[in-house]
């Protein structure tokens, strides 16, 4: 299956997902909202196709939808992407597109997910690869990863545990996900 990644940062879990391409998947294309995004300049160097288009939504996600279908992508995998997609986007999309979020679901939607996590008096925080639907993170949960949550740890701390299972988990779902 061809897969197309949208980011909008770092692109640590895209790396995850084009490291661990093979047999399952390979990614075609790694698009992004923002032109200066640090995930982009790796993916060039990797020879993947990158696209960015930082205009607002609608002209945005028309651009993304048909670089991804000039793909011809067949699922699309956000990861780290920080802009809401609209439910047009969505339903264009619908069951073939997955997201990661640092957070078991369905607790924690949405931002600062480490901080409510400690606030809360967790003993245990996590990552959940899901199905996106229009409702913010909402959709299917297809897997989860669970790490402790010790004393003294902060946001950051706690944020760079879950970020090393995330990087596990995401490539595994993606390649279970795609021979459904
Ligand atoms: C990850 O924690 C991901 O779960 C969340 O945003 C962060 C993105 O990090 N959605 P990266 O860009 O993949 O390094």
């Amino acid at each position: 299956k061809r897969v197309g990644i949208l980011i909008s940062g770092r692109g640590s879990n895209m790396q995850s997902l084009v490291r661990a391409a093979g047999d399952a998947y390979q990614v075609v294309l790694v698009a992004s909202d923002k032109a200066d995004a640090a995930g982009l300049a790796w993916a060039v160097e990797q020879g993947i196709a990158t696209f960015s288009h930082p205009g607002p939504r609608a002209q945005r996600e028309a651009a993304f939808d048909a670089a991804m279908r000039d793909k011809g992508v067949d699922v699309i995998a956000l990861a780290g992407h920080m802009q809401i997609l609209s439910g047009d986007f969505v339903s264009r999309w619908a069951g073939r597109m997955l997201n990661i979020h640092p957070s078991l679901l369905p607790l924690y939607k949405g931002l600062d997910t480490h901080a409510r996590a400690i606030e809360a008096g967790d003993a245990e925080a996590g990552c959940s690869v899901h199905v996106v639907t229009e409702e913010l993170d909402a959709g299917e949960v297809l897997g989860q990863a669970r790490v402790p949550i010790l004393p003294g740890d902060t946001a950051d701390s706690l944020a760079e545990r879950v970020l090393a299972v995330e990087h596990s988990l995401y490539p595994r779902i993606l390649a279970e996900f795609v021979k459904r």
